[in-house]
């Protein structure tokens, strides 16, 4: 079922608007759960025997691509993607303009003491502006200007259907289940300084907020109206945090300025030359012995080829054309050739899943990641993070 938005810029939906939501949300849930457990299903037994050894990802593809089955899912897939959004946007439509005046209010009180500083010059990213990301109508970035939160409620209220209820009440497992892992495994780590990039509405921003309360903690992104969003959410939330319209490839803050830099779900939407140069970007802003961390999609060396198949899916059919190239990434060369040392990776249980002693216990376990722990692929909620250190 669908969480529901429920802090002080939540939306108002009709009888009818709400049904379709919890429809949409059971949907991606059968699709993603009962459709994806029949594909594999058929893949074993009537395709896998014909590949050769040494097939890959891709090679998968190929041999699912016409079969009946596959295409069946995936019609059913891109057309719930679409039902998401369309669930969503007449209440946000409708409600612009209340939205626009709470930001007005919440951004004039300040409440929590957080800040937002906008650049209207910044120019947009092309891997944001050029394709509605995730055939989300308009990507992150339209702005319907002055006070428009448009593109960041829709943003929330979408995912809230999205995800059906896995990523917790306030769309922050992630952050929240990361936090606490972090100080777990590194118990002396004290960030005066956090920075989160990419950080859209700011979900994954405020747990670091809560978790290291002496921290000043900054979030960023190219987007206007997920920033205002953002900024709201957290004053309605009581959670002190900054939000910055800027790149983060060229970040306007001083060079080792952070102790923290973080992202989520961030990576995967850039091509791999802007990765590069922000991975290069984080190095320059963290102070000697900061740490850079990121949540993401395990990359493909450690799945299986029929896993990788499976998350590529978004490349082929979701308007996430960058996905596929992140993942063949290995995550621990490009954290050295950006400077990094000391790398780790992770898969770490959901907080809200398995709960605080789950989380602890495996802050304390050495080692990570074999494709049957990992996100989506997992019996269960795991997030995967990979890291390193910036050297003293
Ligand atoms: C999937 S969202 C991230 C969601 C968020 N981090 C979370 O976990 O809830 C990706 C975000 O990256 C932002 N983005 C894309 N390219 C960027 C860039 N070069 N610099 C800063 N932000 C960027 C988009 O505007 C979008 O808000």
């Amino acid at each position: 079922m669908t969480r529901h938005v429920h802090h002080g810029l939540r939306l108002f939906p009709t009888r009818d608007e709400a049904a379709a939501q919890d429809f949409v949300s059971s949907l991606r849930n059968h699709v993603l759960n009962r459709m994806a457990a029949s594909m594999r299903a058929r893949f074993e037994a009537g395709v896998a025997p014909s590949l050769g050894e040494g097939a890959d990802s891709r090679d998968v593809f190929e041999a699912m691509r016409p079969h009946p089955y596959f295409r069946f899912y995936t019609a059913v897939r891109v057309k719930a993607q679409e039902m998401v959004w369309a669930s969503v946007r007449a209440s946000v439509e409708r409600e612009r303009e209340r939205l626009a005046g709470l930001f007005t209010e919440l951004s004039a009180a300040r409440p929590a003491g957080g800040s937002l500083t906008l650049d209207p010059a910044l120019p947009i990213p092309e891997n944001v502006a050029a394709i509605d990301v995730h055939l989300m109508p308009g990507s992150y970035h339209t702005d319907g200007g002055d006070g428009d939160l448009g593109a960041g409620a829709l943003y929330e209220n979408g995912l809230s259907v999205f995800s059906f209820g896995l990523m917790g009440e306030t769309l922050d497992d992630i952050g929240r289940s990361i936090a606490l892992w972090l100080s777990r495994r590194f118990p002396d780590l004290a960030p005066r300084a956090i920075l989160d990039v990419g950080c859209a509405v700011g979900h994954q921003t405020l747990p670091w907020a809560r978790a290291f309360p002496e921290a000043e903690v900054t979030g960023l992104d190219v987007s206007a109206p997920c920033l205002r969003y953002a900024h709201a959410r957290a004053e309605a939330l009581g959670v002190r945090a900054h939000f910055l319209q800027a790149d983060a490839r060229s970040v306007p803050l001083p060079d080792a300025s952070q102790d923290l830099v973080f992202s989520s779900m961030f990576l995967h939407e850039l091509p791999v030359a802007d990765i590069r140069a922000v991975l290069r970007e984080a190095w320059r802003l963290l102070k000697p012995d900061g740490l850079m961390l990121h949540y993401e999609l395990p990359p493909n060396a450690v799945l299986s080829p029929y896993d990788g198949f499976y998350l590529d899916w978004d490349s082929h059919y979701n308007a996430e054309p960058f996905y596929q190239g992140y993942r063949d990434l290995v995550p621990l060369d490009e954290a050295s050739a950006a400077g990094f040392e000391r790398f780790f990776e992770a898969a770490i249980p959901s907080l809200g899943w398995y709960g605080e002693a789950a989380v602890g216990a495996a802050a304390l376990t050495e080692g990570a990641a074999g494709s049957d722990r990992l996100g989506r692929l997992a019996d269960g909620v795991t997030w995967y993070v990979w890291g390193g250190w910036k050297p003293a």
